[in-house]
Order: C-alpha cells, then structure tokens, then sequence
C-alpha cells in the first residue's frame, strides 16, 4: 500500500466525491451493454410470450419472440444471449431424447435467430436437465446420478447445439471431466471455433428456484443437486474444479451463482486470469424485482449496483436475465 502517511485534514476522501464529474474520473469499474450476455428462457409455439411468475419481467418466448429479442440485443449492443429452453412434462424422458434431437427447440431457435442476427453470439446450456424425467443434470441409476455415462451424452448434446449453430458451449452439469470429451468432440465433429464456457464452480444453490420454473423442472425434480453440484461453504474446491476444467480445454470459466458468491470470482480471477464470467441467476432477478415491486428497495439502482459489484469482483462478464433492461439503464 503507497501513501500510508496521508492523513485528516491535508487528505480528505470526501473531495472527490463532490461531484458526479469527479466521481465518473475516479470510478474503478464501469460496466457496459458489451459486459452482458442476456439470459433467455424459449418455449415452442408462434407469437407467445408467456409470463414466469416467480420471475417478473421474464417470458418465456416462442422461436420468433426470440429472435425479436436477438434484433433488440444487437441494437441495445449486448454481444451475446444464452438460451435456456421450457420442456413440459410430456416431453420429458428418462435418457433425455430431445436433448440429441437436431430439431429440439434449442436447435430450432439458434437456426433462426443465426439466420436473422447473424452477428450475436450465441450460447447453449449443456447439461440433461430441461430433458429428463427427474429434473436432474444426468442420468439416474439406482438412485445415483451417474457421472461418465451422462457425460458421453453431453458430448452428443454438444455437437448437437454446435451444428445448430451455437458459438459457446456451455456445460452447467458439474459432471467430472466433461470439458475433455466435449472439446475432443466438437474438434472431431468440425467445430475447433466452437468456445467452450464451462460452469466451473457452480453450487448447489437455492437460488436457482425460479429458473427450474421457467424451464418446468420445478414439478417433476427429485431430491437436490448436491451429488453434483458445489457445497455453498467451499472455496478452495473451487479452485480445484476450476482448474481441471481450464487443463481440459475450457476458453472461458464461470462462477454460479454471482451475488452470494463474488469472493469466489475474485479468488478465480486472480488463481488463473482467464476469462471469467459470472452467472446472477433466476432467484437474485426474483429478489431484486419482488422487493422493487414492493417499494422496497430502488429496483433500477439495485440491477446497476449488482452488476457493478459482479464485474468489480473481477467477471469479465456476466450472465443476466436483466440483460436489455440493463443496457437501457446504461443509455443504450
Ligand atoms: C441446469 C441449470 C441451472 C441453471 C442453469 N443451468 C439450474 C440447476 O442447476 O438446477 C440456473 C440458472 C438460473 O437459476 O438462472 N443445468
């Protein structure tokens, strides 16, 4: 630390915040529309929008909404959209068909949204979940969500997305060792240029209560995650989770969720210097726009300043349901 010696009254730390000129010269972090990739939950059908209770301001949208929302986040100058797809119950299997079928609502969305907005980047969730029966990431066997027989199927899943046309693979699984097979796969299939964003410390969280709404797994899940996913209390595992899957052949790392969890960036920012993003998540959304519908709190300052603090963790980016309202808070 230099300057230890400064001092009351010849330092005042007050004088620089005298005026917004002066405060916008010495802010540390400042966050963009290009810091964001938008969240987006799809459906099947044409022309809907289908509100998410537990999600306010989120819809669930058809094929054609979404690509509605692909020309708006290019014109607001948000880089890139993850997609999460609805599946009902009916659809839903014990070996996840629809997860490998090239025609699914994931594929079909990335078609059309490629096709209109050929300029966004486009990221894809791997990970069995909308897909299966019991709502878990991987395949159930004997009461045992079984770790290398899921991951041959994400590999699948995988090539399935990058065909469609996905940009970034994005394995949200925790299953161990998937990076590996999944980059060996997509170099095999043609897709070296295909990114991979692994969700490398993603815990086993109640906040992602709302987003297993959207996406109709809240009903049919069976028991917790926490087989697979991170314990909230560990950090050093993090680290260790983090690394294997950067030596496996993982572009970029994630941190899940990001707002309980922003030591966990700044440690992983500073372990490795990667690229590394930050996942605010379905139930940090809900918190923030329940209480701002309550008159609780300011609910636009509120997404500001959560984002703020996810990037001045150390994200590069983030993932966020709020992506275009943020951007327009911002003056895109
Ligand atoms: C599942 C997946 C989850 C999220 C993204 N991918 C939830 C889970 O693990 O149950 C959470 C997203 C959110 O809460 O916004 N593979």
């Amino acid at each position: 630390m230099p300057n230890l010696s400064q001092s009351f009254p010849t330092t005042r730390l007050r004088r620089v915040r005298r005026t917004p000129w002066s405060r916008a010269l010495v802010a540390e972090t400042r966050i963009a529309p290009q810091d964001f990739i938008w969240a987006l939950i799809i459906r099947d059908g044409d022309n809907l929008r289908e509100p998410v209770p537990s999600m306010p301001g989120v819809e669930r949208l058809s094929v054609d909404q979404a690509v509605a929302a692909a020309r708006e986040a290019r014109s607001l100058g948000l880089p890139a959209l993850a997609l999460f797809p609805y599946t009902s119950a009916k659809d839903r299997s014990a070996d996840a068909a629809l997860a490998f079928d090239p025609d699914n609502l994931m594929c079909r969305a990335a078609r059309a949204i490629k096709d209109a907005v050929p300029e966004i980047g486009l990221m894809a969730d791997v990970a069995l979940d909308p897909y299966t029966d019991h709502g878990h990431d991987g395949f159930l066997e004997g009461g045992e969500i079984v770790n290398d027989r899921t991951v041959e199927a994400l590999v699948r899943q995988s090539i399935v997305e990058a065909k469609a046309g996905f940009d970034i693979i994005a394995p949200s699984d925790m299953m161990d060792g998937r990076v590996g097979p999944i980059r060996k796969g997509l170099d095999r299939e043609g897709f070296a240029h295909v990114q991979i964003m692994s969700y490398a410390a993603k815990y086993a969280s109640c906040f992602y209560g709302p987003y297993r709404d959207a996406i109709g797994s809240s009903g049919v899940l069976k028991g917790d995650k926490r087989t697979y996913q991170m314990d909230p209390a560990n950090a050093d595992e993090a680290l260790r989770e983090v690394a294997m899957d950067i030596a496996e052949g993982a572009d970029s790392v994630m941190v899940k969720p990001a707002g309980a969890y922003l030591d966990i960036i700044a440690r992983v920012k500073d372990a490795f210097r990667m690229p590394t993003f930050a996942f605010q998540v379905s139930g940090e959304y809900a918190m923030i726009m329940a209480a701002a519908q309550n008159g609780w709190i300011d609910g636009d300052r509120a997404i500001i300043e959560s984002l703020t603090a996810i990037r001045r963790a150390g994200a590069d980016g983030v993932i966020t349901y709020f992506g275009a309202k943020a951007a327009r808070l911002l003056g895109a």
